[in-house]
């Protein structure tokens, strides 16, 4: 994951092509192996009834016009995500665009998270993550991050469209595997990999996906040090308990929960999601088939097929 399969915005070539195709079936293979090998577990998680938080009073159209900490001025509302509301913003002092991402749940764990997150975008800089720009609260003292606004479509609206094609989402592949791949070397695993979390872009002529969301990521040991060297550390440090699986239920692995958040399990969920990308279905929906069978208007070529059908076989 480490070395990027190719310039982005050149042509693609026949090294680009076979590049790409290890970078999904590299993400896609682990999963399948991982899902195979653990389909009976008994943890396996399953979609049921969406989990209900203590949330803030919720803000609606009072909160258009609305400024916050005399900085942010709310134009309009973007999204309503499972914790958060998303707002566009004006930013009176740099006079650009923002995105102000507003805590719903109340809860002290949301609180917890939202912190952390706030933390992790502010100490990264990667093309293919979003920026943090400010941690605030409102007058109620609901806490915000202010992000730089994405102006485009999350691969989820593009995907309800139909399926994308395979080039493109190779090349989403490629960029969302380098971002993450600097949030590992830092010891954070993202855990919600998923449509609705990344954003596709342009800049100038070539289109660039952005990861958004690390309300669930974790934080391990080479994050905590280096921030501990900088500033005085918190005096509890929360760790995830083991039997509780934390992500989005229909893309997590069967045995999330079960082993501390990894690498692999980042691994998992973008091959998961490259998958739906280029067949509008989960792979545990299409039965873990090759995308070609699933989606055989798709035309990846030949080495990509080839890969893919020896991925996918059973070992
Ligand atoms: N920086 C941004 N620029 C533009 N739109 C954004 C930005 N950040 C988030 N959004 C929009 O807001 C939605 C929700 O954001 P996000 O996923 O961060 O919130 P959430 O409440 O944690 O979501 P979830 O429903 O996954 O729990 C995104 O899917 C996207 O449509
Ligand atoms: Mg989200």
């Amino acid at each position: 994951m480490a070395e990027r399969g190719m310039k982005r915005g050149r042509a693609w070539d026949e090294t680009g092509v076979k590049k790409a195709g290890k970078v999904i079936w590299r993400s896609f293979s682990f999963g399948a192996v991982a899902l195979l090998a653990t389909m009976d577990s008994p943890l396996t998680p399953r979609s049921g009834p969406k989990p209900t938080w203590p949330i803030y009073k919720e803000v609606g159209a009072d909160f258009i016009g609305e400024l916050l900490e005399g900085r942010y001025k709310i134009v309009r509302r973007l999204a309503k995500g499972g914790m958060a509301h998303v707002f566009l913003a004006k930013d009176l002092a740099r006079k650009c665009y923002v995105a102000i991402k507003l805590l719903r749940a109340c809860s002290p764990e949301a609180h917890r998270r939202f912190a952390v997150e706030a933390e992790i975008l502010s100490n990264i800089r990667h093309e293919n993550i979003v920026r943090a720009i400010a941690f605030g609260h409102t007058a109620d003292e609901q806490p915000y991050i202010a992000l730089e606004h994405l102006d485009g479509e999350t691969s989820s609206q593009r995907l309800a469209l139909g399926p994308l094609p395979w080039r493109e989402v190779a090349e989403i592949g490629i960029q969302i595997a380098d971002a993450l791949h600097a949030l590992h070397r830092v010891g954070v695993i993202h855990r919600d990999i998923k449509p609705d979390n990344i954003i596709l872009t342009r800049d100038a002529d070539r289109s660039v996906a952005k990861l958004i969301d690390l309300g669930l990521a974790s934080v391990g040991v080479p994050f905590h040090e280096a921030q501990d060297a900088r500033f005085t550390p918190p005096v509890i440090r929360h760790k995830t308990q083991l039997g509780r699986a934390i992500g989005t239920p229909d893309y997590l692995p069967p045995e999330a929960g079960l082993c501390d958040a990894n690498p692999l399990l980042d691994v998992y969920l973008l091959g998961a999601t490259l998958y739906q990308l280029c067949t509008q279905l989960l792979p545990k929906l299409a039965g873990l088939r090759p995308i070609h069978e699933v989606n055989p208007s798709g035309e990846a070529p030949e080495d990509l097929r080839d890969f893919s059908a020896r991925r996918s076989s059973p070992r």
